[in-house]
């Protein structure tokens, strides 16, 4: 035994790693079956699979270019924590965008920029911009609701996102004056910290959901009772990466914590199917709007990605003939985010957001119904450029869900559907989130609304406005075709926006509907 000791403890470090590679090799030919490229190139074979594990941070951080890559590239994630840290984010020596490409965005400045009178609000809060339209107000719900930022978070469930994740977003939309959408996962603790909260559901009725998993008004109406910072109800139909697409919740997921916000049981695979079974029609639609409204007294909207318009005309019909229907529509674009979902879905199914927007808005305007709505837009409109277009459409608020994440801390890492997020947003890895300080975080989400609303107001102004809403679709041009570089939004899109009742931010600021800490007088 000590012979046989001694000369094993004898050999060279080589030797060992040819063993240990050589054992390899008898495993990647002899006894695994799952790998074709190990078994045909034993030992070598392994280095493919890590050069593809490590090429995405490989690319990101030493190939891509600064405008490259998807879905943000580095400028703009650049802007957004810039932005969010308060450090400088402007750029020298001018663009290094090829300002001709395609669907590029030109904002009409004036020959002179709108000036601010001395008492403006906007003097002493430049980042102060609140929506030009009450949510409820045309269909006199009891409690109206003027968000008092154009700029806040998309639904995003605790359960996609972390508690840590979700308690910065909803300190920083208080710290900013926003809103915070709940997304599907139900009302937690973490929304509770004082920020202005739209509760939203989709077919799995997280958080107000009876026994069977069918929609129950007496919780809606106990959540709204019990948590004043509700200030609307969103009824989710899609979202732009995966219409129609159900899912489903592994019970390994859910834990005691998760299934008491929830209303689900520990432990057990939890479904979200395609369909609502509240109602499943429109006109079902609308009477089910109507009911949670009458019930609780606040605006009630829906989420929806837009693709065929038939369903839509019926709506907008039915908001005529009965003076009923949603208080706002929140309009996703093809190319939003998602926790998970199946690229066939992601990349396929759904208009990008310029061109179902201009779809639903253009009937939504023919159908002299626009004035009753406030529309909101997401997907990827989370910088100052794109808001000023989306603003020229139509959008009265425009939604932000990754960009938000950006703010706080997500670095693109594209991993959202593995648990393993390595910036702590997107998981429930109590060890991962750790990292995240929710105080710092939440006024790193405030500082980027803060900055985003400063330069779309600056923007605003270089094109001769007060408020963004009065962006017209003239005043912002497109990059189209080789023949005729830019068309004007409404060449392109082929309609015009009406005006938005507008008389001036400071009477936005005395509205007694005003969310964020503008207490308004009457509740
Ligand atoms: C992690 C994550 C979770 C999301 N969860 C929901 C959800 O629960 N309900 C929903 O309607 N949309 C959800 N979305 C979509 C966003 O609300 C938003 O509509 C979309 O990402 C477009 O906005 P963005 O381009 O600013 O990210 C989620 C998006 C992300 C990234």
């Amino acid at each position: 035994m000590n012979i046989i000791l001694d000369t094993i403890s004898s050999w060279p470090w080589w030797a060992w790693v040819l063993i240990v590679l050589a054992l390899v090799a008898i495993r990647d030919v002899f006894f695994q079956k799952k790998h074709t490229i190990s078994h045909n190139y034993p030992i070598v074979g392994h280095l493919r699979y890590w050069l593809e594990s490590v090429g995405p941070e490989m690319r990101q951080y030493f190939v891509a270019n600064n405008r490259e890559e998807l879905p943000f590239n580095r400028i703009e994630r650049g802007w957004i924590y810039a932005s969010a840290k308060k450090e400088n984010n402007y750029e020298g020596f001018g663009t290094d965008r090829d300002i001709y490409e395609h669907q590029h965005i030109f904002v009409n400045n004036a020959m002179m920029p709108f000036k601010l009178k001395d008492n403006h609000p906007n003097i002493t809060d430049k980042t102060f911009l609140p929506c030009a339209k009450v949510m409820g107000l045309h269909s006199k719900r009891r409690k109206p609701y003027r968000p008092a930022s154009i700029i806040n978070v998309s639904a995003m469930s605790f359960g996609s996102l972390s508690a840590k994740a979700v308690e910065s977003l909803n300190k920083g939309v208080k710290i900013a004056d926003a809103y915070h959408n709940t997304g599907e996962g139900g009302l937690s603790p973490y929304h509770s910290n004082g920020g202005d909260v739209i509760f939203h559901f989709g077919t799995g009725y997280f958080g107000v959901r009876d026994d069977n998993g069918n929609f129950s008004m007496e919780k809606m109406i106990k959540l709204v009772e019990d948590n004043p910072f509700v200030k609307a109800i969103e009824v989710k139909l899609s979202q732009g990466a995966k219409p129609g697409k159900g899912g489903v919740l592994p019970g390994k997921k859910i834990t005691k914590e998760i299934a008491k916000i929830r209303g689900v049981e520990i432990g057990k695979d939890v479904l979200s199917p395609p369909n609502h079974s509240a109602f499943s029609n429109v006109p079902e639609l609308v009477d089910f709007i109507e009911a949670i409204a009458e019930a609780t007294g606040l605006p009630v909207g829906i989420k929806a990605a837009i693709g065929k318009l038939d369903q839509w005309e019926e709506l907008a019909n039915i908001m005529i003939s009965t003076g009923k229907g949603p208080d706002f529509i929140a309009v996703d674009g093809g190319e939003g985010g998602t926790g998970a979902a199946p690229p066939s879905f992601a990349d396929h199914v759904s208009l990008p957001w310029v061109y179902g927007f201009s779809d639903l808005y253009k009937l939504f305007k023919n159908k002299g119904l626009t004035e009753r709505i406030v529309f909101i837009g997401s997907g990827k409109l989370g910088f100052p450029a794109k808001a000023a277009m989306a603003f020229a459409m139509g959008a009265d608020c425009i939604n932000v869900a990754r960009e938000a994440m950006m703010s706080i801390g997500c670095i693109q890492a594209q991993v959202c559907h593995t648990n393993r997020c390595p910036s702590g947003v997107a998981t429930q890895s109590k060890w991962l989130q750790n990292g995240i300080d929710p105080t710092l975080k939440s006024v790193r989400l405030a500082q980027y609304f803060k900055t985003f609303r400063k330069e779309l107001i600056e923007i605003t102004h270089a094109a001769g406005y007060e408020h963004p809403c009065q962006f017209k679709m003239e005043d912002i041009e497109l990059n189209v075709d080789d023949h005729n570089l830019s068309k004007e939004l409404n060449r392109t899109y082929m309609y015009e926006k009406d005006s938005v009742s507008f008389s001036g931010i400071q009477d936005l600021k005395e509205c007694v509907y005003l969310g964020g800490k503008y207490k308004p007088q009457s509740q």
